[in-house]
This record gives structure tokens, C-alpha cells and sequence, in this order.
């Protein structure tokens, strides 16, 4: 048990498809902490490093998710488009009126909604942004190295000097979605109903739990898979 102790939690990431989930599950943030060892970040969220261990460890028949670490950059750079950009897409779209209505409802005596509202707000401006640049700009040029590679050549040199000045921008930009998120999650008391929820109220609670949840899976198929992949690939001597 040892050897995964001291493993990173990016490295147990990228090598079981399972851990993402299991690390959600236990409050082990796996896309902003990825070099911290599994000892450390268990200490960092507070939950049993032998607990975390002994769910790794098992085997996960029942995991949807499929191994990405071996799959091509395209198919993963499209999963990526496909599921979670179309997923954020959708959910803001819904999120936004939904938000509203509760604020409206309820926002005199939940002053935290309206906190979190105008968070979520510049959350989804933020990603908007984001998902614009990695669709306009990063991931067609991943797609280029890769392309470029399988046919024995190297990709013509990029307008922003090599792949990983985007890279540390998107990762930056990770970084503040996921902060934006827990600060949200906090403002919530963990997403715990008051009493007087309604049905909109819980409703939106379900579905901001949801969008985190996501955004998690989605960042970290990104920083821990697809980024370091394709820092590799463009370094690779061709
Ligand atoms: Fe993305
Ligand atoms: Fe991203």
C-alpha cells in the first residue's frame, strides 16, 4: 500500500480511470492539487490516506469512465468538446434564469444566494472565454502535433511560440474556475437545503453540485491527460 501513498494524485489520476471519481467522493481535489503526493492531499482534505488507498486498490467494475492515458489527443480533445463544453454550455443557459427565480424567492432570507449568484456569474463569463480559446486556438493545434507526428513530421510552429504558454494560461484559468467554485460551495453551507427550499431551490443546488462535479472531471482530463501529453508530443524530437 505504500507505493500508492506516495504516488502523485496527478499520476493516480491519469493511470486509473477510477480515481477522478474517487477523489471527488472524498473531497481530494485532483485537478488543482495534482503534484502533492495521496499522503498529503489526504492530510489536506482531511479524510483516512488508508481509506482513499484501499478504494483505489479495488477494482472498479462498475467505473464508466473509460481510460483515456492511451486514447489519441483528437479523440480526447473531441470527448472534451462533446461532453463537458457542451455540458458547461447547457447548464449555464439553464443555470442563469433558474438562479434568478431563486434569488428572487428566496434571496431575502438566504442572503448567500445572491453571493453565489453573482459568482457564478463571472464564472460563467470566465469559461466562456476559456472554452472559446481552447476550441479557437489550443486544441486545433494539438491536433496539428498530432497529426504532424503520425505522418513523421513536426507541426509548423504555432503563433503563440510552443504549446505550453497556452497550456499555463488554461491551468491558471483551472485554477480559478475551481476557486470560484468552492468559494460558491462554502457560501452554500456544502450545498446542505434549508428547510424552506423549494423545488427551484433544490433544483439548483442538485445542478450547481452537478456543474462542479463536471468541471472537476473536465480539468482534469485536461491538466492531467491532454496537457502533459501534448507538452511531450511537442518536445519529442521529431
Ligand atoms: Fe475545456
Ligand atoms: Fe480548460
Amino acid at each position: 500500500m505504500e507505493s500508492v501513498n506516495e504516488k502523485t494524485v496527478r499520476d493516480l489520476a491519469s493511470s486509473n480511470p477510477a480515481a477522478a471519481r474517487i477523489f471527488e467522493k472524498y473531497g481530494i481535489d485532483c485537478c488543482c492539487s495534482g503534484e502533492k503526493s495521496l499522503a498529503q492531499a489526504c492530510g489536506t482534505a482531511g479524510v483516512s490516506l488508508q481509506e482513499v488507498a484501499e478504494a483505489l486498490e479495488k477494482p472498479q467494475a462498475q467505473s464508466r469512465d473509460r481510460g483515456w492515458a492511451n486514447a489519441s489527443l483528437t479523440e480526447l480533445s473531441q470527448h472534451i468538446v462533446n461532453k463537458h463544453h457542451a455540458f458547461v454550455r447547457q447548464e449555464i443557459k439553464r443555470l442563469v434564469p433558474l438562479f434568478a427565480k431563486v434569488v428572487e424567492a428566496h434571496g431575502k432570507n438566504h442572503p448567500e444566494l445572491e453571493q453565489m449568484q453573482s459568482s457564478f456569474r463571472a464564472l460563467a463569463d470566465e469559461l466562456a472565454m476559456h472554452l472559446m480559446k481552447e476550441e479557437g486556438m489550443l486544441f486545433p493545434y494539438v491536433e496539428q502535433l498530432e497529426d504532424a507526428a503520425n505522418r513523421g513530421r513536426r507541426a509548423a510552429p504555432p503563433m503563440f511560440g510552443t504549446v505550453q504558454n497556452p497550456v499555463r494560461m488554461m491551468m491558471m484559468e483551472h485554477d480559478s474556475a475551481g476557486e470560484i467554485l468552492r468559494k460558491m460551495r462554502q457560501a452554500a453551507s456544502n450545498y446542505t437545503l434549508p428547510e424552506d427550499a423549494c423545488m427551484n431551490f433544490r433544483m439548483l443546488y442538485q445542478a450547481l453540485q452537478e456543474f462542479e462535479m463536471d468541471l472537476h472531471q473536465h480539468i482534469h482530463l485536461e491538466n492531467n491527460i491532454l496537457f502533459p501529453r501534448a507538452i511531450e508530443l511537442e518536445t519529442a524530437k521529431g
